[in-house]
């Protein structure tokens, strides 16, 4: 992609803090760019406010109310990109999937797929029907976020994670239902998958025409399978959706967790930026890549619960590894937790751009 058309907007302002663009495309930055997963949820008492009045699918499904969440940690913290307010889960409504999240106990499903027959029941609907408030928020929150400049990442769950809530009805520990699909009868299972993949990249791709500058595909379970399974069952569906939303023209973000026996792998089913979580070290992670990857993490959430020497030390260690070769997105190795402290969240990010604008070859700008 040439760099104009990576930091123009795809309607009408020009990304002022291009930074994050930037280091997607591996090109020099002046500092390292930052953004959080979760960066807008409970642990900001803004977020908890509206909480209070509406439910947390009430909100995702109102545009209004999704732009302002989205814009919440963009207006208390100076991060380079903003991320849509929404779920991986709520696609899975429009293909006949009843879901709730439930107080205190996570998404339910309510109509778990058990046979051959739920999955052929399964619809693929059009993303602009069964998801247009997500593509409507996108489309404020770019407005809003057009006088700061920031960028805006859309998002959706990859297949594998996805089936698994199909699935399991759920969270799972050891994804005994999934994996007993996935190895007791393979016809259904990518049957499935090719059924997902179609929504999930038919999705990401009206996100990017809706307006987002950046895509993520959340496979946050992915690593519960072997390298053998993800080869065989996940990559060539993983791929096929990639392969759709890489039609919006827009970097996309490949991310999972404990996937530091296939991170090949998981380039190569495709992505422009690879998500490592804390169980690799990320010189090491990078090494293990094709050149022209950018990497995105790799910060332990649980160290922004700890002392603020504690936090700095561990992000001068990360920052230190990715040494100011181009291409690091500086992000946590998964979401944020729900008792993280405001304040330390602050100072993380602003000691990211401190500490590394000395270690960039460019000087820093205003
Ligand atoms: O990053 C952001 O700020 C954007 C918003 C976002 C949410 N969920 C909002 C949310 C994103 C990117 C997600 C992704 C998501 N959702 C994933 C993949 C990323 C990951 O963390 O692995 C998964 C697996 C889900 C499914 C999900 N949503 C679960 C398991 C839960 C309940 C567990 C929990 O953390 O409470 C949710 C609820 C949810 N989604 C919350 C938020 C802010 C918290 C719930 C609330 O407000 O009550």
């Amino acid at each position: 992609m040439e760099m104009t058309s990576s930091l123009l907007s795809s309607s009408s302002s020009p990304v002022v803090r291009d930074r994050f663009l930037r280091a997607c495309h591996c090109e020099p930055v002046d500092t390292t760019p930052v953004w959080l997963m979760r960066q807008a949820g409970r642990y900001m008492s803004e977020y908890r406010a509206l909480r209070a009045k509406y439910g947390i699918l009430e909100i995702i499904k109102t545009p209004e109310l999704a732009c302002e969440v989205t814009m919440q940690p963009i207006n208390a913290f100076d991060l380079d990109a903003a991320i849509i307010f929404a779920d991986i889960l709520p696609p899975l409504e429009g293909m006949g999937l009843n879901l709730e999240f439930q107080k205190g106990e996570g998404p339910v499903i309510h109509n778990p797929l058990r046979t051959r027959a739920d999955v052929e029941a399964l619809r693929t609907p059009d993303p602009k029907e069964s998801l247009s408030f997500t593509l409507e928020a996108i489309k404020l929150s770019r407005e809003r976020l057009a006088a700061a400049g920031i960028p805006l990442i859309g998002f959706s769950g990859a297949p594998f994670t996805l089936a698994s809530y199909a699935i399991e009805g759920g969270s799972s520990r050891s994804y005994v239902l999934t994996k007993g699909l996935m190895m007791g009868d393979a016809p259904t299972w990518h049957l499935l998958m090719e059924k997902l993949s179609a929504v999930v990249g038919n999705y990401l791709l009206a996100q990017a025409e809706a307006g987002a500058q950046v895509l993520q595909f959340f496979d946050s379970w992915v690593g519960a399978l072997s390298p053998a399974d993800y080869r065989e069952y996940i990559l060539p569906h993983s791929r096929h959706a990639i392969e759709i939303a890489k039609q919006g023209n827009v970097p996309i973000i490949h991310f999972g967790t404990n996937t530091s026996g296939m991170l090949d792998l998981i380039q190569e089913a495709g992505g422009d930026i690879i998500g490592v979580d804390w169980h690799i070290d990320l010189d090491t992670a990078w090494k293990q890549l094709k050149p022209g990857a950018a990497v995105q993490g790799n910060l332990d959430p649980v160290t922004l619960l700890a002392p603020w020497p504690e936090i700095q030390k561990r992000t001068q260690e990360i920052l230190d590894r990715a040494a100011g070769r181009p291409g690091h997105i500086f992000n946590l190795g998964h979401g944020i937790l729900p008792n993280t402290p405001v304040d330390n969240v602050r100072r993380l990010v602003d000691f990211v751009h401190e500490y590394s604008a000395a270690k960039q070859n460019i000087p820093p700008t205003a």
